[in-house]
C-alpha cells in the first residue's frame, strides 16, 4: 500500500518495515538499530541471516555510529560520490546489531540519492535496506513491483522510477588494495579518476569473493531463461523477449526491444524486461552481448547482473 513520507517515519519508529525508493533500486528499509525490525527485514525477503545487509545514511557525520577505524580514503569516496550509488565496507562499530552484518566484522554503508529517502532517514536514524525483491529474484526499480512483489500489504513511499536501475557498487576498504565485491554504476577508473585511490576488481568465482557474501547466492533471475545472443534472427519468435543494445532490427513489435548503444537505460530497464517477460509468460530473453566494457562504465555491472540472471 502507498503511504507518505510522515507514515514511513511513524511505521520505521514503531519497528516496522517500509519500502524504499532510492536512485539504484527500490529497498525494505528498517531501523538499523532495532534488532527485531531488522529481524523482520530478513523472515519479508525470504533471507539468508548470513547475507548482510547495507545501512543506509543521510550525512558522513553517521558514519561513527557505523564503523569504526575509517581510513581518510572513506571521507575522500564519500566527499566525490555521496549522496550515490557507492557503498563502502568498513570495520564495525560493536553497537551496530550483530544480525544486520550476518555476524560479520565489518558494515557496508551507503548515501542514497533520493530526496524522500534522504529526508525519512533524517526523522529516523540510520535504515537497514536490502533491495526489495524477494531473496534471489529481480531488484524492484519502480513501488508497484514491490506491491505485486508483496500483494499490496507492504508500505512502500513512492519515489517514481529507481533512475539507474542496479544496485550500488560494493567497495570494501577494509582490504589492501581496496576492492570492489559487486560492480555497479560507479568502475575503478572513475574513483580513481575523481580520487586518486587505486582499487581493484574481485571477480566472482575467485576464493576473495567469498568476502561478499552475496555472491554465493542466486541472484537477479525471473521465471524465463534467459540467455545471451549474439545475431539478429531472421524471425522472431512470438514466445521470446529480445533485448538489443546497439542493432535497430527495424522492426515494431511488443517482444523486440533495442537500446541504440543506451546502456544507461537499458539498466534502468533491466529488471522491468525481467518482470514483464514474466507476467507475459515469455519462455526466453534472449539479450545481445555486450561489448567491452571499456565503452561504457555500465557495462560490467550489466553483464555481473545478466550473467547471474543466465545463472
Ligand atoms: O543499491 C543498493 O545497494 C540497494 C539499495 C536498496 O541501496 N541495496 C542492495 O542491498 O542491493 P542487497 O542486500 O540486495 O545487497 C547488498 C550486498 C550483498 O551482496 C551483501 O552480501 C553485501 O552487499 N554486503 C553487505 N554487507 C557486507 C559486508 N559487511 N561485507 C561484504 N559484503 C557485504
Ligand atoms: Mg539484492
Amino acid at each position: 500500500m502507498k503511504i507518505d513520507l510522515s507514515k514511513a517515519v511513524c511505521i520505521i519508529q514503531s519497528g516496522h518495515v517500509v519500502g524504499i525508493p532510492t536512485e539504484t533500486v527500490y529497498g525494505l528499509a528498517a531501523d538499523a538499530f532495532n534488532l527485531d525490525a531488522v529481524e523482520k527485514t530478513f523472515r519479508l525477503k525470504g533471507r539468508p541471516s548470513d547475507n548482510p545487509l547495507i545501512v543506509h545514511i543521510c550525512s558522513t557525520d553517521q558514519l561513527k555510529m557505523l564503523a569504526i577505524d575509517i581510513p581518510e580514503s572513506a571521507y575522500q569516496i564519500a566527499e566525490q560520490f555521496w549522496p550515490g550509488p557507492l557503498t563502502l565496507v568498513l570495520n564495525k562499530n560493536h553497537r551496530v546489531p550483530d544480525v544486520v552484518t550476518g555476524g560479520l566484522k565489518t558494515v557496508a554503508v551507503r548515501m542514497p540519492d533520493h530526496p524522500l529517502t534522504l529526508e525519512l532517514i533524517r526523522q529516523t536514524g540510520p535504515l537497514t535496506a536490502p533491495s526489495g525483491n524477494r531473496s534471489g529474484q529481480p531488484s524492484p526499480t519502480k513501488a508497484s513491483h514491490l506491491h505485486e512483489d508483496y500483494k499490496g500489504e507492504l508500505p512502500v513511499l513512492d519515489g517514481g522510477i529507481s533512475t539507474i536501475g542496479l544496485e550500488s557498487t560494493v567497495l570494501d576498504l577494509t582490504l589492501s588494495p581496496p576492492a570492489i565485491l559487486r560492480p555497479g554504476a560507479i568502475d575503478p577508473a572513475e574513483i580513481f579518476r575523481k580520487t586518486g585511490i587505486q582499487v581493484t576488481q574481485i571477480s566472482s568465482g575467485s576464493s576473495a569473493s567469498l568476502k561478499s557474501p552475496g555472491t554465493r547466492y542466486t541472484h537477479y533471475k525471473p521465471n524465463a531463461i534467459v540467455e545471451w545472443i549474439d545475431t539478429i534472427p531472421a524471425t522472431f519468435l512470438p514466445d521470446i523477449y529480445y533485448i538489443y543494445h546497439t542493432m535497430n532490427p527495424g522492426i515494431k513489435k511488443r517482444n523486440v526491444i533495442s537500446y541504440q548503444g543506451n546502456f544507461e537505460k537499458l539498466a534502468q530497464n533491466l529488471y522491468d524486461h525481467f518482470r514483464t517477460a514474466d507476467h507475459l509468460s515469455y519462455r526466453k530473453v534472449q539479450i545481445e552481448c555486450l561489448p567491452p566494457s571499456e565503452k561504457s562504465h555500465l557495462i560490467g555491472a550489466l553483464s555481473d547482473r545478466i550473467s547471474k540472471a543466465i545463472g
